[in-house]
């Protein structure tokens, strides 16, 4: 995958603040230049939240903190940058004239993106020496956790430089969409702004009020928007017959019609008023960051779910989100120095994310296993069973497992887990891990597991291979001197 090396933010805001986040959390420094007195604290508060996101989204090794600096001039923010992002408030002439200082101080090769989430790149880049460079990367609130950012050309855009903004997007976890053209607020927001239009109408006619029209949303369409979008959902909605049907059946109410798309609604400053007004009603209990809080966890549980979709292969955000993954154990995964093998390996830490808790405010029941299965994916690795290892054709499959439950771990609280191998030959692997409470060391749930070398394809068990062997024998060698743990060899219920 094609690298950034270093990132400077222009305009650290809501969006540029965000940006900022996505970088330094995929292991890039950044630059920021941003006058704004508060600018510092704005952008130190969105990081604290992306950082608390990341740490229940993924338990892949996520690479080192970017460096953040912030600079006194744009000129310095952008020296040796070779992804300059411009998040400057929505005004052409104030965006052009930045961007136009951005490519006169900038290296030639360097991407220019811009977050607009309208004006048309052409326009952007009209007094830019290197307008080739310089694209529309629209993306969506917030930047670190939702994958999408849309790519725009103008007129004076390459086409390589549009390919080689998706290219290093991917390896921080964002998937760049490229348009085929330029055209006024792209397409995501051209979609929104039809649904906020007729939004608008609905309130200031009195047939809802602000609640109950995000409640229409949320309990319905917009689940299903998240995971197939608009048009895979009506091919279902079309039934056997599929989208013919669905368009024969549904396409004549578009000239009755229902919607009052193409008036435009006075926002006076009656409607103002009682917009924020059943606003304040609907949320204001919860100040701006409680309510980004749980807009992320919320997004994290929406993720992990999708990540699962279609057999374990991942779906929609949640496919990008496994290929992030991915990318993440092929990079760090095998990197970390190599664990003491003369004590139980230290082999996962992580923390109770919001999807992980259930009705009694605890770690639910599977979630536990998941943590064990993650640790014997660790032990898979160390000893070479890598992506890699499982394509070619081979892997370990967990045939047994005796989970224990000693403690409770709650929303937030931070894990790792150990893991002892109790036997091993050339096809089985009995092994002894445990959670533990990371600030106390305390034991919290324990699990037995039998491990078996299969050829996947064959679908029967297979001696390993000699390499496998030789890095697993010398862990189970120094582990059978160590006093066998509390606990295993029981079977259920036994005192
Ligand atoms: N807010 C969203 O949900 C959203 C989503 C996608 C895209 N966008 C786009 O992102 C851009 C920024 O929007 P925002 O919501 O972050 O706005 P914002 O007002 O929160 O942030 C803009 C920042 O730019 C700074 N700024 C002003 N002039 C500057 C200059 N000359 N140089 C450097 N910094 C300067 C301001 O101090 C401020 O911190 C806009 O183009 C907007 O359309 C916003």
């Amino acid at each position: 995958m094609t690298s950034i090396t270093k990132a400077a933010c222009i305009g650290g805001g809501v969006i540029g603040g965000a940006w900022a986040a996505r970088f330094l959390l995929g292991g890039i420094d950044v630059a920021m230049y941003d006058p704004h007195p508060d600018a510092q604290r704005i952008v130190g508060e969105v990081i604290a939240n992306a950082e608390r996101a990341y740490a229940m989204l993924t338990m892949a090794p996520l690479p080192s903190k970017g460096q953040l600096t912030f600079c006194a001039t744009l000129e310095e923010a952008v020296d040796g940058a070779d992804w300059i992002q411009e998040s400057v408030p929505e005004r052409l002439d104030l965006k052009r004239g930045v961007l136009t200082q951005i490519d006169a101080a900038a290296h030639p090769e360097a991407l220019i993106g811009s977050s607009t989430s309208g004006i048309m790149p052409t326009e952007l880049q009209r007094d830019m020496k290197h307008p080739e460079r310089m694209f529309v990367a629209h993306p969506y609130n917030p930047v670190y956790l939702l994958p999408l950012a849309e790519l725009v050309g103008g007129e004076r855009t390459s086409k390589e430089t549009l390919e080689l903004a998706k290219a290093r997007l991917a390896p921080i976890g964002m998937k760049g969409v490229i348009l085929k053209k330029e055209i006024e607020a792209f397409v995501g927001d051209r979609l929104l702004e039809a649904v906020w239009r007729e939004g608008l109408w609905l309130i200031h006619d009195d047939i809802c009020d602000t609640e109950t029209l995000d409640d229409v949303i949320r309990y319905s369409f917009g689940m299903r928007w998240a995971q197939m979008g608009l048009f895979e959902t009506y091919r279902i909605a079309g039934g056997e017959a599929g989208m013919r049907h669905f368009l024969a059946q549904f396409g004549p109410c578009l000239s009755w019609p229902w919607t009052k798309l193409t008036d435009v609604v006075d926002l006076d400053d009656a409607l103002v008023d009682k917009i924020a007004g059943q606003s304040d009603a609907q949320s204001g209990a919860r100040g701006i960051r409680d309510l980004e809080r749980i807009r992320d966890e919320n997004l994290v549980g929406i993720m992990q779910a999708l990540k699962a979709g279609d057999g374990g292969k991942g779906w929609g955000a949640g496919k990008i989100l496994a290929e992030f993954e991915q990318h993440l154990w092929a990079k760090g995964g095998g990197a970390k120095a190599a664990p003491d093998i003369a004590a139980p390996l230290r082999l996962v830490d992580t923390r109770v994310s919001a999807a992980w808790v259930d009705y009694n405010g605890h770690m639910t029941e599977h979630r536990y296993l998941q943590v064990f299965g993650d640790t014997s994916d660790a032990l898979l690795r160390l000893i070479g069973v890598d992506f890699a290892y499982v394509e070619a054709g081979h892997s370990y499959y967990t045939v047994e497992t005796h989970i224990r439950h000693l403690g409770e771990a709650k929303l937030g609280q931070s894990l790792y887990a150990t893991l002892q191998i109790l036997s091993c030959d050339e096809k089985r692997i009995r092994f002894f891990s445990t959670i533990h409470d990371a600030a106390t060391g305390k034991a919290l749930a324990t699990a037995e597991q039998l491990m078996l070398h299969v050829d996947s394809k064959a679908g029967k068990s297979v001696s390993a291979p000699a390499d496998v062997l030789s890095r697993l024998t010398p862990i189970a060698q120094a582990h059978a001197e160590l006093p066998v743990p509390d606990g295993a060899g029981r079977s259920v219920g036994q005192r």
